[in-house]
């Protein structure tokens, strides 16, 4: 290729590196998306101790594997995080008990991570519960790519301050703007969810961590560098764990709210935050269920099979979303200790949701199922179904019966309200009966 063409295509590359969210639909050339060429892999069985002998009961999974399991993600991809501060406190920013014409309570409620201190790291969650009910309500908990105001076009909703992307939805010089209202309302069907009898709590990711390499100085990170310390180690958490710690602590304010059944919580999220969501349900088992939304590279998609996302190329794009340790394996997935079917078992026995679509091939589908697929014995070890199905199911055909869930919609890289009416239709299954509580396994 002549030079000049070669700089051209290294500047369109990293036209797309800067601008993820924009290039998040499409499929990057220079990848495999060819099944034929998929190069063999073994993957790590999830129910072999890292000693080499095999888990045969509930009591060794809970007791060895689980907790190896574990920590290999924490040190090897995600990177540990911190636990709940201390100091935490919640303040409620606003209610409405007459919100979206009478159908709702909205409630905003901020949770300031370093106690008192208004100026410390804070996220900011927006809580939309049924009017119509006669219990607490089990209730979605997710992140937002946009701003709690780009949700819905509520005027009630407080207009976020944090950092965003520019790019369009309205953001002005890295703000939301009053423009931005209800850009990203599409993937959220509010009314939808609160007429099947379900809230949602909201947050927007960049609250905890803003999504760009800065080497770790804004977000939640500095807050709990030891004393000297100025980014986290090789095996502490990058944004991915950040996102999903501020999961947790939204865990820990529901916990509180008697409106929300804090037993009754399904995390969701999409792409990235899919990842963050899956992370959330492995470590913290007060997450009652777990809906991976094309998911993809790092998050339901496996690692040793070569198709779409690499591990290198994930690294390379977003160096600030896992543990510095994780790039010990780029181009060099069959290293890796572990793959993501471990991760999903992580989660057994509480219901998981694993979610393609067809036309986001670059988040390896097929990988995605076949990672359900690979958390299947540890499901059954525990005395749950499982997922019900060994073969990928056609296009639009949705498995709801087990306690894995799955399905590939036709269309692309998006959340639709297809999605959403599967999530709702499996929780309704598993989130329905207020008796009892998730049946996650011991602390
Ligand atoms: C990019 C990235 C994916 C990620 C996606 C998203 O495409 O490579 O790993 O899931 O962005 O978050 O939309």
């Amino acid at each position: 290729m002549p030079a000049s063409r070669r700089n051209l295509a290294t500047s369109a590359l990293l036209l797309a590196l800067i601008a993820p969210a924009a290039s998040a639909g499409a499929q990057p050339a220079g990848f495999n998306y060819d099944e034929a060429a998929v190069p063999a892999y073994t993957l790590p069985d999830p129910l072999q101790l890292s000693s080499g002998g095999r888990v045969t009961s509930p009591e060794q999974w809970w007791q060895q594997r689980r907790p190896e399991l574990l920590r290999t993600f924490e040190e090897q991809v995600y990177g540990r995080a911190p636990g709940r501060p201390p100091q935490m406190t919640f303040r409620f920013l606003s209610v409405d008990r007459e919100a979206l014409r009478g159908k709702a309570t909205r409630q905003e409620v901020r949770v300031l991570f370093a106690g008192r201190d208004v100026n410390g790291p804070k996220m900011n969650l927006l809580i939309y519960l049924p009017n119509q009910r006669t219990a607490p309500a089990p209730t979605f908990l997710a992140l937002n790519f946009y701003g709690n105001h780009a949700v819905h076009e509520d005027p009630g909703i407080t207009l976020s301050t944090s950092w965003m992307r520019e790019g369009g939805r309205g953001v002005v010089a890295n703000r939301g703007t009053e423009a931005s209202r209800g850009t990203n309302a599409s993937q959220w069907p509010i009314e939808r969810m609160l007429e099947r009898g379900y809230g949602l709590v909201t947050i927007y990711y960049g609250d905890l961590d803003p999504d760009f390499d800065d080497g770790f100085q804004n977000g939640v990170h500095p807050a709990f560098y030891r004393p000297g310390q100025t980014r986290p180690g090789p095996d502490e958490w990058g944004a991915i764990a950040a996102w999903a710690w501020g999961l947790s602590r939204a865990m820990d304010y529901l916990e509180t709210d008697r409106d929300v059944d804090a037993r009754r919580v399904a995390v969701m999220g999409h792409s990235r935050l899919g990842k963050a969501a899956i992370w959330a349900g492995a470590l913290d088992q007060r997450i009652a269920m777990v809906v991976s939304n094309e998911s993809g590279a790092g998050g339901a998609a496996l690692s040793k099979r070569i198709y779409g996302e690499t591990v290198a190329r994930i690294n390379t794009s977003f160096p600030h979303w896992f543990a510095a340790n994780y790039r010990r394996y780029n181009d060099n997935e069959a290293a890796l200790p572990v793959d993501q079917h471990q991760l999903l078992a992580l989660i057994a026995p509480r219901p998981l949701y694993v979610a393609s679509a067809l036309g986001d091939q670059w988040a390896d589908p097929r990988g995605e199922f076949l990672s359900a697929v690979g958390a299947h014995p540890v499901y059954r070890l525990l005395g749950a179904p499982g997922l019900p199905v060994t073969q990928m199911p056609p296009v639009d055909h949705a498995i709801t019966t087990g306690t894995i869930g799955y399905h590939m919609r036709s269309g692309g890289h998006d959340v639709m309200l297809y999605d959403w009416e599967r999530y709702m239709d499996f929780a309704d299954l598993h989130l329905r009966s207020a008796a009892g509580g998730p049946p996650g396994g011991p602390e």
